[in-house]
C-alpha cells in the first residue's frame, strides 16, 4: 500500500489505474479507524478495482468550541488497518495542502443542512462539502462510499454531487454497532463508563421506535415519544434533537407514513455529541433482540 501525501501525486497516481481501465474508490475518513471505518473500505472494495483511502482531520468543519484539536489520532495503527483492509493507497495530506494560504472558496448545500445537525453545528456541513468537493477533485473517484450513521451527511453529498455535476457514485454503507447495538464512532473514545452505559439508550430508543411503527403506531408525535421516553431521565445524556424526517429530502415526516421515513437523534454525554438514526421499517442494521 502506498502513502501519499501531495496533490500531484495521488491524482497522478489515480489517473494511471484509469487510464488502465481500473475503477478507483474512495474512502474519505478523519483517521482513528474503526470497524465501521473498514467495513466502508470493504464496501469500496466490492464496487471498485483500487481503493484510496484519506485520512484528514478537516479544520473547517469543527466550529471553535469544538475538539479539533483532541480529536483521536493514530496515523501507524490507521495505515495498518487500511493495508490489511485491502486499500491500494493512503492519502494523508498536511493542512496546507487542502488549504493552500488565502483560501476563501466554500461549497454550501442549503436546504439539506439547515435542520438535525445543521442546527447544533451551523457550519459543519459547509466544512464537509468543501472537503470532500476538494478531495474528489484530487482522487477523482469513480466511486465513493460514506456510512449511514452521519446520514445527513450522506445525503448533503450526494446532493452536491448531483448539483456540481461531479462524475462520482456515492453510496451509503450501513451502520456498524457495538455488540450492545452503539454506532461505531471515534468519538466514542471519549465516553467514560458510565456515560458509555447510557449511550446504550440512542440505539434502544431507535428500535423501540422501529418496534412501536411495526405494532401499528402510526402517528409522529406518539414515536417521537417512545424515543424521546427511552432517552430522558439518564442521569449522564443530555438528548439533542429527536426528529423524524424522510430519507431524501430530510423534510419533517409527515402523515400517512410508510416506513422509509428516519428517526435521527443526538444526545451529549458530558462534552461528547453522538448521533444516530434508523429508518422506521426494512433496511435497518439494529440488532434485533
Ligand atoms: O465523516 C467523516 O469522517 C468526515 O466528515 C469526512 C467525510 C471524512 C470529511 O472530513
Amino acid at each position: 500500500m502506498n502513502i501519499f501525501s501531495e496533490v500531484h501525486t495521488i491524482r497522478e497516481q489515480s489517473r494511471a489505474w484509469k487510464r488502465q481501465g481500473l475503477r478507483v474508490g474512495f474512502v474519505p475518513t478523519m483517521g482513528y479507524l474503526h470497524e465501521g471505518h473498514l467495513s466502508l473500505i470493504e464496501c469500496a472494495l466490492q464496487h471498485s478495482d483500487r481503493v484510496i483511502v484519506s485520512i484528514f482531520v478537516n479544520p473547517t468543519q469543527f466550529a471553535p468550541d469544538e475538539d479539533l484539536d483532541r480529536y483521536p489520532r493514530d496515523h501507524e495503527g490507521d495505515i495498518k488497518k487500511i493495508t490489511d483492509a485491502g486499500a491500494a493507497a493512503c492519502f494523508l495530506p498536511p493542512v496546507e495542502a487542502l488549504y493552500p494560504e488565502g483560501a476563501q472558496t466554500f461549497v454550501e448545500v442549503k436546504e439539506l443542512t439547515r435542520a438535525l445537525c445543521g442546527v447544533e453545528r451551523p457550519t459543519h456541513f459547509r466544512g464537509v462539502a468543501t472537503v470532500v468537493a476538494k478531495l474528489f477533485h484530487i482522487v477523482l473517484p469513480d466511486v465513493a462510499v460514506f456510512g449511514k450513521k452521519d446520514y445527513q451527511q450522506l445525503v448533503t453529498i450526494q446532493r452536491m454531487v448531483r448539483d456540481l455535476l461531479m462524475e462520482v457514485e456515492v453510496i451509503g454503507a450501513p451502520i456498524v454497532r457495538e455488540e450492545d447495538g452503539l454506532a461505531m464512532s471515534s468519538r466514542n473514545v471519549y465516553l467514560s463508563d458510565v456515560q458509555r452505559e447510557d449511550a446504550r439508550a440512542l440505539n434502544q430508543a431507535l428500535k423501540l421506535a422501529r418496534q412501536a411503527f411495526a405494532s401499528g403506531e402510526r402517528a409522529p408525535a406518539a414515536l417521537l415519544d417512545v424515543v424521546r421516553g427511552q432517552l430522558s431521565g439518564r442521569e449522564h445524556l443530555r438528548p439533542g434533537y429527536v426528529e423524524l424526517r424522510d430519507s431524501f429530502a430530510l423534510h419533517t415526516a409527515q402523515e400517512p407514513l410508510d416506513g422509509t421515513e428516519r428517526v435521527f437523534v443526538s444526545a451529549y454525554l458530558g462534552q461528547t455529541r453522538l448521533i444516530d438514526n434508523a429508518p422506521l421499517s426494512g433496511e435497518c442494521s439494529l440488532p434485533e433482540s
